[in-house]
């Protein structure tokens, strides 16, 4: 799929079908995330392909625990219902204090190239300031060692919704020449 196309397209997926990923485009969609920036290029990333029932089940029950309140209506039960859930972590000795920013880049990469191969996946995040219980949870879940951290939580499958293009804010409205300036007047 054309790089262009593959960027417009994307959309985050929450329903999935049940049939099995192969491993081989699970390593594919892997071995491209690698390729990811990262910070002095330490390319710090663990990433956890989690497929056991009671895992999923588990690592739903913990985000939905953590959830802020004002997020409540939006609960993360469809993690449990994907055929894998992708946990991206970084080793924070490799990360050059930018263990987020390395998780993210490579984690857009996954959605990038799970959408290319005709799979589902949605961004959720395994850390939230001021709750460091839930990375904490997390962690213990999935018995990462010190110093290994998961950033975000990616679960992926068929899809079994088609969701629709979405309605971008305005170009303008986001672009600036130069500096902010005037510009600031039009921006929503
Ligand atoms: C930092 C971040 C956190 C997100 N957290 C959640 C989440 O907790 N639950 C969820 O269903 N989607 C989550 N998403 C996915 C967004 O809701 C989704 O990307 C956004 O609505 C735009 O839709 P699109 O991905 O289809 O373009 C998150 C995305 C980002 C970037």
């Amino acid at each position: 799929m054309e790089l262009d196309h593959a960027l417009k397209e994307r959309r985050s997926v929450r329903r999935f079908r049940r049939d099995r990923i192969a491993r081989t485009t699970l390593r594919e969609i892997l071995d491209l995330a690698r390729h990811a920036p990262s910070s002095m290029d330490g390319q710090p990333w663990h990433f956890l392909v989690v497929t056991r029932p009671g895992l999923k089940a588990r690592l739903t029950a913990i985000k939905n625990r953590y959830t802020p309140r004002a997020k409540r209506a939006y609960p993360a039960d469809f993690v449990r219902e994907a055929p894998v859930v992708i946990v991206v972590c970084v080793d924070r000795r490799r990360s050059y204090g930018r263990g987020i920013e390395n998780a993210v880049l490579a984690s857009e990469l996954i959605l990038l190239a799970a959408h290319a191969r005709g799979l589902g996946a949605v961004y959720l995040s395994a850390q939230r300031r001021g709750e460091p219980r839930l990375a904490r949870e997390i962690a213990a879940l999935l018995g990462l060692p010190p110093g290994i951290a998961p950033v975000t939580l990616i679960p992926l499958g068929r899809p079994a919704e088609r969701p629709r293009p979405k309605r971008l804010r305005d170009l303008e409205a986001m672009v600036h020449d130069e500096t902010f300036g005037l510009d600031a007047a039009r921006s929503r």
